[in-house]
Formats: C-alpha cells, sequence, structure tokens
C-alpha cells in the first residue's frame, strides 16, 4: 500500500509560505514618461498584486489539513465499507453510514475582503491542481473541487456541478451520464458521494450565502450534510456574514459552520505595509509619496475592504491620466471615491467620526467636483417623497408638481 501522505506537497509555514503566496508584477519606473495610452494598459497591472495577509495565511493552512484529514480516509477499510453501502443505497436497498462526519468548515466574511482569492491561492499552493494517482488500488484523487453555490440554491445544480468539474480533470462523463439517465436527485447523491469516496479530498462551495436568501437553502444543506457523511470528504462553505446567522439557527449546521469569521482590515501595521505597496506602482508622470494623511483618507474611504482599495488606487491613477493631472493626490483619490466608487459608498462601514476627510467640506475644496444645487441628495429624497404624498392626498398630478419645482426636467428628444 503506497503512502499517500507522502503524495501532497510540504506544509509551508510563516516567512516561506508569505514569500509563496506573495504576488508583485513587474514595474519599470521609466513607465512614467511613456504615453497616456500605454500606461492607461499597463495599470492593469495592479489587478495582479497579491499581498498575503493573517488571514490568506489562516485559509492556507485551513484548507490544507483539511485536504491532509480527507486523504488519510482514502483506501482505508472503513472507506471501504462505506462504498459497499453507497452501492446498497444505489440499488435501494438498506443503508447506513460508516464514515460519519468529516472535518468541515466554513470561512464568513463581508464582500472584497479576499476570501476567493485566498481560497484560490490556497489551493494552488496545496497541489489543487495537481491529480494524485496511485497504482495499488489504482486511483485518481483531484485534491479539490470549486463550485459555487447555485443562485437558486437547485441541489441538483450544485451536484452537477460538482460532476462536471471531476469530467474535466479526470476525464470521466459522469455528468453527461446522470443527464442522459435523467438520475433523481437522491441517486446523484449517491453518485457524487461514491465519487467524493474514491476520488475528491477537499469540496469547495462560494457564494454560500445563495442559501439564506433562497428557499431551497435548507434542503441544500442537508443535501450537503449527507454527502458529507456518506463520503468522508471535506466541505467548505464560503460566504457573506448572514450566512453564519442562517448556520447559526440549527445545532447540525452550526456544528458544521466551524471555521474562520473575518471583518474588514482594522487600520494597522497591515494596512499601512499594503497602501504602501499599491503606491509603488504609479503610472502618472509625477509619482507622488504616500504620506500618513493619505493612509487615513484611503482608510476612510474604503473602510479597509481590500477590494475597494485597490480599485480606488486604480481609479484614481486612471482619473489622474485622463484628466491630466498626473498625479496620485488627495485631490484624484477624492474625485475617484465620489465619481466612481459611488455604489459602494453605503457599504463602507467607519465610525461617523472617522469621516473627517471624507465630509462634504472637503469635496468644496476641490473645484472639479461639479455640485449641481445647494439641496443634497437625502434633502432631495425626502423633498420628492413630500410633494408625491400631497399630489396623492390632493389628487394633484405629481409630475407637473415635480416640473414646478424644478425637480423633474423634460428632456429634448436627440
Ligand atoms: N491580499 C490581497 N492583496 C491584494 N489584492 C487582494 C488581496 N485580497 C483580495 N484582493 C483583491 O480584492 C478583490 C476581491 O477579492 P475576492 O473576490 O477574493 O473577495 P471576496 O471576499 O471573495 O468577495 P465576495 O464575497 O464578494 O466574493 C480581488 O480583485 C483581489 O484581487
Ligand atoms: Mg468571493
Amino acid at each position: 500500500m503506497e503512502n499517500l501522505m507522502e503524495k501532497m506537497p510540504r506544509m509551508l509555514m510563516g516567512r516561506e509560505l508569505e514569500k509563496a503566496m506573495l504576488s508583485l508584477p513587474v514595474y519599470e519606473p521609466a513607465i512614467c514618461k511613456a504615453d497616456a495610452g500605454t500606461r492607461l494598459t499597463a495599470l492593469d497591472a495592479m489587478t495582479d498584486i497579491y499581498v498575503p495577509s493573517q488571514m490568506s495565511c489562516e485559509i492556507y493552512s485551513k484548507v490544507y489539513l483539511a485536504m491532509l484529514h480527507s486523504l488519510k480516509k482514502k483506501h482505508t477499510k472503513n472507506a471501504i465499507q462505506q462504498g459497499n453501502q453507497n452501492h446498497r443505497k444505489l440499488q435501494g436497498m438498506g443503508y447506513h453510514s460508516v464514515l460519519g462526519g468529516s472535518d468541515s468548515f466554513s470561512i464568513i466574511g463581508p464582500s472584497g475582503i479576499g476570501k476567493s482569492t485566498a481560497i484560490a491561492k490556497s489551493i494552488a499552493l496545496s497541489g489543487g491542481n495537481q491529480i494524485i494517482a496511485t497504482k495499488n488500488p489504482y486511483a485518481q484523487i483531484i485534491p479539490c473541487i470549486n463550485v459555487q453555490c447555485p443562485h437558486d440554491c437547485s441541489v441538483k445544480g450544485l451536484l452537477l456541478a460538482i460532476l462536471s468539474q471531476v469530467d474535466v480533470l479526470i476525464g470521466t462523463r459522469y455528468e453527461h451520464l446522470a443527464v442522459k439517465d435523467r438520475a433523481s436527485i437522491d441517486n446523484l447523491i449517491g453518485t457524487v458521494s461514491q465519487i467524493a469516496l474514491n476520488n475528491i479530498l477537499l469540496i469547495v462551495i462560494d457564494e454560500c450565502q445563495n442559501i439564506c436568501r433562497n428557499k431551497g437553502g435548507v434542503n441544500l444543506v442537508a443535501s450537503m450534510t449527507q454527502l458529507i457523511n456518506s463520503s468522508g470528504v471535506s466541505i467548505c462553505m464560503v460566504g457573506l456574514p448572514e450566512t453564519e446567522l442562517f448556520f447559526g439557527k440549527e445545532m447540525q449546521l452550526a456544528r458544521r459552520s466551524v471555521g474562520l469569521s473575518y471583518s474588514a482590515l482594522p487600520y494597522d501595521e497591515y494596512f499601512i505595509q499594503f497602501c504602501e505597496t499599491l503606491f509603488s506602482y504609479q503610472y502618472v508622470t509625477q509619482p507622488s509619496k504616500l504620506t500618513p494623511e493619505l493612509i487615513e483618507l484611503l482608510y476612510e474611504c474604503t473602510g479597509g475592504i481590500v477590494a475597494i482599495v485597490v480599485s480606488i488606487i486604480l481609479e484614481a491613477q486612471q482619473i489622474a491620466i485622463l484628466t491630466g493631472k498626473e498625479e496620485l493626490s488627495k485631490e484624484t483619490i477624492l474625485l475617484a471615491y465620489k465619481e466612481r466608487l459611488k455604489n459602494v459608498q453605503d457599504f463602507v462601514k467607519i465610525t461617523p467620526k472617522k469621516r473627517s476627510q471624507t465630509s462634504s467640506i472637503v469635496y468644496k475644496d476641490i473645484v472639479d467636483i461639479p455640485q449641481k444645487s445647494s439641496v443634497d441628495e437625502t434633502d432631495m429624497d425626502i423633498l420628492v417623497t413630500e410633494i408625491i404624498d400631497k399630489a396623492r392626498a390632493e389628487g394633484l398630478d405629481a409630475v407637473e408638481l415635480l416640473t414646478g419645482q424644478e425637480i423633474l426636467v423634460e428632456e429634448e428628444n436627440v
């Protein structure tokens, strides 16, 4: 019998792990002298930057250990017994679970903090893309399958997605056969359990918040529990914080939702280092230095959400290049925040007293931001609601009233 443990790559720790995860694209300072088009194209390199955080390292070790744990169970006496039981189930005979639950876990955190990216990196470093082949008994083991929770929480959809990935990775035709035979959900769970038992170490299900947004969510979790129990495979559920509330409602789910929970970055060493790294990628003609004031501004505008920090610096540089300001400064960062990141502004949660630099006083300092009217947007909303209510109560035409107040303006046909 081969020693399966030797087939996994070595587990990395500390500095070695950070080095392996770090991704810094090539940057030539001479690019600042190139023409605007070249610089705008080169700017895209910023999306390839990856600076590992404590979260990335924790996710890596969790993913690695889950794979290892699952690998230990492969080709054991219990696994063979479980295989027989799964076969009995597929034949419609009596069934009981032998392997029991494995170490499944969840990774919970707000959107944009880098969960999916950290998982993808961890999977790659744990040898997730290399099939482990064994000779005696002959088997092909897939270290990790990474699927997304279907938007409608369809159990069948998820199981077919798993089969389809297995097919691509080891050249089988399970999905085709399952679709052709119009396999029932119960049958599909049996088939996937059997395949997971023999061929899969870890299944990652991303975007699990769909579970609590959809009626079918409970069903999906129940079928995943069944899959875990009858295959010994580890399952990692990834989702937004609301998923945790859903898991917490039932003990059976709570036990399986044990895992990692994160929030946005605090204002600390890592955040500063992260900003410094991003600032070393400047594509404007007058590169600037990162000052403590700018770091605070960046934290204020992004609330410590990694994805927004990257976007705001990227957008600010684009604006600087396109408008000819050619400097990554407070002015361009605020312009990017106000003009390009409108949609995320409501999601950035920071304490109100910290909103000093992004408050309207600062906007007034910037001449370029057009101030449409003296009434701000919330006041405007209240005004519109009041007018509509008045129109309803008095049976008047709301459109006419709004036009009269110059809130609604008729556009000329072009
Ligand atoms: N440590 C990091 N260094 C640099 N960039 C990062 C880092 N972590 C995440 N990013 C960037 O942030 C963006 C969002 O990351 P990701 O999609 O992993 O977030 P998420 O937590 O999965 O969000 P969602 O819940 O919306 O799926 C990506 O473009 C990624 O490149
Ligand atoms: Mg994600």
